[in-house]
């Protein structure tokens, strides 16, 4: 026991249980999860005219910031004598609930859009052996579909992130945040699909300035894609689309959530092309050796492009990366390809490099 404390994350309900809802020893479900990196990232500070510093959520168990809250409400219906769960996804609460599910022994179903998530998170589900309902229809409907399914078949725990433990575990990330900066950064840019994030980052960073452990919290500043962009637009979209499929949602479950994050925060919520965060995730994967998902580009896509209309927010900025690049290898190869082999001779491998762009 004393070797596995000290090689394995406490992870976030052990590190932050006086925070969170009371979760009795034997019935906690986590993989280590939280404690993820804080990363400068100067080449993009120049760019956003900021002190960037970039929260990879991609270091998580299940590579995605899902984790956070699915150990809390795994636990929970651990602790409340559950034993299956259910959960509409674009693909990462999928993978998370997937394999917190098997951690804890329990039964899991995840309701997604057919052919519409991502193939690292498909491939997750399947390999913890979840039950994968494919709906012929979009988020929204597969969410409205699991409500249903959790209040009509009884003993079924809902853990999607309507539920009030995910935001509770979710919280925790900005905790670190103010851990690792030493105070609340000035502002926090992130992807806005279902808004369950930035509801619990906004609680997060209140919660630590009402404990008295600092003076002021952060501006949040949400990004959705514009073919995605409810929140923006002040109406719901029947048929949102964008290639960054985690944050395809026409009608976010935590509206008012959001809504009160940047209302209070005197943050924002805009949107930004598919172009520019395909853009931004290039810029972080090749400019500081960051590799995320389309959809967690986004945060990073609306600093630059706020910096280029003269609006950059200025001082501390952290931008959360809420999902690993693996999770989505087609996303790149649809933009790049491996090259053809060449023969295996000194000239030939000689040539391609001389080829190659210094
Ligand atoms: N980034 C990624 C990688 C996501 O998977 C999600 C949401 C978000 C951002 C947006 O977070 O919904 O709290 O505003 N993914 C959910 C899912 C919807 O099913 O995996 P949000």
């Amino acid at each position: 026991m004393g070797v596995q404390a000290q090689t394995f994350g406490r992870g976030v309900i052990r590190k932050y249980r006086g925070w969170l809802p009371e979760i009795p020893d034997e019935a906690i479900a986590t993989l280590g999860e939280g404690d993820t990196p804080l990363i400068p990232a100067p080449r993009l500070s120049e760019r956003v005219g900021t002190d960037l510093h970039l929260k990879f959520e991609g270091m998580n168990p299940t590579a995605s910031f899902k984790d956070r809250g699915m150990t809390v409400a795994m636990s929970r219906a651990v602790a409340a004598g559950n034993r299956a769960c259910i959960c509409a996804s674009t693909g990462n609460t999928a993978a998370a609930a997937s394999a917190y599910a098997a951690r804890a022994g329990m039964a899991c179903f995840v309701m997604v859009p057919a052919g519409k998530i991502a193939l690292g998170k498909a491939v997750q589900v399947l390999a913890h052996g979840a039950e994968i309902v494919q709906i012929e229809g979009n988020f929204d409907a597969a969410l409205r579909l699991s409500r249903r399914a959790a209040e009509q078949m009884g003993d079924v725990a809902l853990v999607n992130s309507v539920n009030p433990d995910r935001i509770e575990g979710q919280k925790t990330s900005a905790f670190e945040v103010c851990e690792a900066l030493g105070r609340p950064p000035d502002a926090l840019a992130l992807p806005v699909g279902n808004a369950g994030n930035i509801t619990a980052y906004w609680k997060g960073f209140r919660e630590w300035r009402d404990a008295g452990l600092a003076d002021e919290a952060p501006r949040m500043l949400g990004f959705q894609a514009v073919g995605a962009s409810p929140l923006v637009a002040g109406h719901d979209f029947e048929n949102p689309e964008t290639v960054a499929s985690a944050i395809r949602i026409g009608s976010p479950a935590s509206r008012e959530g959001a809504l009160n994050a940047v209302g209070e925060s005197g943050g924002l919520i805009e949107s930004v092309t598919d172009e520019e965060i395909l853009a931004a995730q290039d810029l972080l994967a090749r400019e500081e050796g960051v590799f995320c998902e389309p959809a967690s580009a986004a945060g990073v896509a609306g600093l630059i492009k706020l910096a280029l209309e003269g609006r950059s927010p200025g001082g501390t900025v952290v931008s959360v990366l809420t999902g690993h690049g693996l999770k989505d290898p087609a996303a790149v190869l649809d933009r790049v390809e491996l090259p053809e082999p060449v023969p295996a001779t000194f000239e030939a491998v000689a040539r391609r490099m001389e080829a190659a762009p210094p």
